[in-house]
């Protein structure tokens, strides 16, 4: 695991409590199922640390045990030999946690998920059990996008605000 700090070093050092910059955690999860739980605890506990409520700690880590989820399973189609990175950048009032796998990512990329899960035929069986997590993911946090960055794979970004707007 990796903590960077990413303040900027300019001539000036910053007086105390001007030091604003992003805190960088960096994880690789070998692409086997259960290492999501790493990832997931790991956010928790940074999370809490930025004084995020328990409700949104629960929250951020469904997000983000469905995106690593899916990293390991569509993206690196579970091989453990391949990497699954998380990316946990902590700014003043934010946290930003990318998911990267070697795939080529979602067919429906950018912020829309490919449909709204019918809940009741879920539960009454008609409809699959599967097809959830992009949209928890898209329900649970504030800001969530999907693309790819070939030729290296394809990415999961979600964004929770420490202080969420109220549209
Ligand atoms: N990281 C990814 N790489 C490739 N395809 C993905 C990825 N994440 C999601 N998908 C695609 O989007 C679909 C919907 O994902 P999701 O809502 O989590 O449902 P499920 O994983 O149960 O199929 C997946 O079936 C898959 O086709
Ligand atoms: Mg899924």
């Amino acid at each position: 695991m990796a903590l960077i700090d990413n303040a900027t070093s300019s001539s000036a050092s910053p007086a105390p409590g001007e030091r604003t910059a992003s805190k960088r955690v960096e994880l690789q999860l070998p692409s086997r199922l259960g290492y999501e739980k790493v990832a997931m605890n790991t956010a928790a506990n940074l999370a809490r640390l930025m004084g995020f409520s328990e409700e949104r700690i629960e929250d951020l880590k469904t997000a983000v045990a469905e995106a690593c989820i899916n990293a390991m399973e569509h993206g690196n189609r579970l091989d453990d030999s391949l990497s699954v990175g998380v990316i946990l950048s902590a700014g003043p009032g934010s946290l930003e946690i990318k998911v990267t796998d070697t795939g080529d990512g979602p067919s429906h990329s950018g912020t829309s998920t490919p449909h709204t899960p019918d809940i009741d035929k879920k539960m009454q069986e008609q409809e699959t059990a599967r097809g959830m997590g992009m949209f928890l993911i898209q329900a649970l946090v504030d800001e969530a996008e999907w693309g790819s960055s070939p030729p290296t794979g394809s990415y999961a970004r979600m964004v929770i605000h420490l202080h969420p707007t109220t549209a």
